[in-house]
Parts: structure tokens; sequence; C-alpha cells
């Protein structure tokens, strides 16, 4: 493989589910970059990727801090940015592993504007991945989106105000949300929902395609924080017209 940076979407969770253009890219690259949270952690994207990987290829581990400041954010991506155009100018084909699709809510999405601002002449290209709310769907065998539905992707909002907003414009249109970030604020976001009695119509979904992954009705999992892996499916209607 030429060198040059291929961000690559993998799983989400289930190493089965990656495409044959992602698994040739890893296969033939000579360095796998792979975003960790914390120095010495193990990387999800590369677990999930391992039988893609040789011990022939190096592995480079990007650290890419969970906070919430601005300035360790940047210079992360800076860093990581920096790092894997220094490899690519050695004449290295390199990977960069993303959990689920390379381009939604990717950390894999700022390296690649950051390579743009700082290393312009640095050959880029991605291969999308499958993305958690697709593969929580497929799992559920729920559709997702039909006819004149709108889905709207976005993380969850942070308070039960701005989240019984949210639903109520939903229902006008009518709109599916699919709410990332759901983590810590499933403790409050179930109670909303009960009240509002919307549980029947929302999918919740956690470390989908991991060998412990649940998704199951809204109202079959007790309000209480859930992991970071985590999002829901809200829909409020239906088509008029189905089979
Ligand atoms: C930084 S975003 C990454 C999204 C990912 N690129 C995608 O295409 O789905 C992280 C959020 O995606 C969702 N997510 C990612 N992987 C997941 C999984 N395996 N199971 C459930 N939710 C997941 C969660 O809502 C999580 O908070």
């Amino acid at each position: 493989m030429p060198a040059g940076l291929t961000l690559v979407g993998v799983g989400p969770g289930d190493p089965e589910l990656l495409t044959l253009a992602a698994v040739r890219a890893i296969e033939q690259a000579d360095v796998v970059a792979t975003p960790v949270a914390r120095e010495g952690s193990a990387s999800m994207a590369a677990t999930i990727a391992s039988h893609c990987i040789s011990t022939k290829q190096r592995l480079l581990p990007l650290l890419f801090p969970m906070v919430s400041a601005a300035r360790p954010r940047r210079e992360a991506w800076h860093l990581a940015a920096d790092a894997l155009a220094a490899e690519v100018k050695a004449g290295q084909a390199v990977v960069l592993l993303c959990e689920g699709d390379a381009s939604l809510f990717a950390t894999g999405s700022y390296v690649l504007l950051a390579l743009q601002q700082r290393h312009p002449d640095c050959p880029t290209r991605v291969i999308p991945g499958i993305t958690a709310i697709s593969a929580a769907a497929a799992s559920a065998g729920w559709p997702l989106a039909l006819q004149q539905d709108q889905l709207l992707v976005m993380p969850c909002p942070e308070t039960p105000d701005a989240l019984t907003g949210l639903l109520e414009t939903a229902a006008q249109h009518p709109r599916v949300l699919a709410l990332m970030k759901l983590g810590h604020r499933w403790a409050w976001v179930r109670p909303l929902l009960e009240r509002q009695n919307m549980l029947s119509g929302a999918l919740f979904a956690e470390r989908v395609g991991w060998p412990d992954q649940i998704v199951r009705s809204a109202g079959d999992i007790e309000a209480s924080e859930r992991p970071y892996f985590s999002l829901l499916l809200v829909r409020q209607g239906w088509p008029d017209v189905l089979p």
C-alpha cells in the first residue's frame, strides 16, 4: 500500500462488522494507529480489528484524553496529526482505527481536520464504517427511518427541559431521535420517558456488538447511570402506509 493515512471505521464492537476495504487497508498497513483514552490503556478499535493486525505491524497508540477543556483536546489532535504525518513522510502506510463510522462524532475527524490544516500535503482517505445507531437498529430489527420520517442524530441533551422540548418538536414532524452519549443521563431520561408514556417507542442500546451488549426496549432497563457507550432511539409514531 502506498504511503498515506487511511481512517478506517471498525465495528462497532463486533469484529465481523468490518468492510472488505477496511480489512484490506488494515492488513496492508505498516503502522496501525489506535486511539486510547489513557496512557497504556487498551484501544477498543484495536481489539475489534485484532484479527487483521499481525505482529509484523507497528502499533502507534495515540492519546486522546476524554476531557471537555479545549486546550488539552486541541493539543492531542495536533500531536496526533504531527505523529501521523511524520510516519507518512517516512514512507509508511498508516491506518487510524475508529470505532463505528469514521465520520460520525469520531476522533478521527478531528485528526483529519488537524492534518488538513497542519500537513495539507499528507495523503489521506477515509473508509466508512457502521454507525452504532445502525448496528443497534439492526440488532433489534428496528427501522431507523421510513418514508417521510426525519432522523436526528445528536448527543443526548444535558437537561430534562431540553429533552422535553426536543421530544415535542420531534413529535410534530415526525422525527426519530438517535441520542448518543446517553451514559449517566439515563438515570433521569428513563423517568422522563415514562412520565410521557414514551418508553414503548424507545430502544436502549449499550455496548452494541460486544459480547455483553444490551439492546432492549427502553422500558426493560432500570433508571441508573449507564456506560458512555450507550445510546437511545426514540420513535413517537409510524407512517400511515405500512405492511
Ligand atoms: C464518540 S461517539 C462515536 C460514534 C461512532 N463513531 C459511530 O459511528 O457510532 C461515542 C458515542 O457513540 C455511541 N456508541 C458508540 N459505540 C457504541 C456501541 N458499541 N454501543 C452503543 N453505543 C455506542 C454512544 O452513544 C457513545 O457515547
